[in-house]
């Protein structure tokens, strides 16, 4: 495992829509453990891909203290509900932001062996969820303030 470079607001790679995995391999799984690593280290409860400059569709997001998951290919397939409430991201420093977020949201992604997950997440866990996906988008919470 090894920390990586978080990049900052202004950094064109976070403008750009990143691509599907389509080979899950010990490389991919490499990034994976990487992203975890850079985003407790920096006291984060989620990172995408692009925030260390790889443009591929992976998040790495915290459920609970002590578990993290990290998601593959993730997509929001259901949403419901509306809250806004504010949001910190680790590209975005210093600055929270209000931010309006589905309550209730359905997940599918795959996990780092590339088994398919389905899951429901709702409220704190939900917005952690859709933030780090607006990154895969180039996304960030500077454009979505309300
Ligand atoms: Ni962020």
């Amino acid at each position: 495992m090894a920390l990586r470079e978080i990049r900052i607001l202004g950094d064109e790679l976070l403008r750009k829509k990143s691509r599907e995995v389509t080979e899950i391999n010990d490389k991919i799984r490499e990034t994976l453990s990487d992203m975890q690593e850079t985003m407790l280290k920096n006291d984060g409860v989620g990172i995408a891909a692009p925030q260390i400059g790889i443009l591929k569709r992976m998040i790495v997001v915290m459920k609970t203290e002590k578990e993290i998951l990290k998601l593959i290919n993730p997509e929001i397939v259901e949403m419901s509900g509306e809250a806004v409430d504010y949001e910190g991201c680790l590209s975005v420093k210093k600055k929270s932001v209000k931010v309006k977020r589905p309550t209730k949201i359905k997940v599918r992604a795959q996990d780092e062996y590339g088994n398919k997950l389905e899951f429901v997440a709702e409220d704190f866990f939900a917005r952690v969820i859709c933030h780090e996906v607006d990154h895969l988008e180039g996304i960030l919470i500077v454009d979505k303030e309300v």
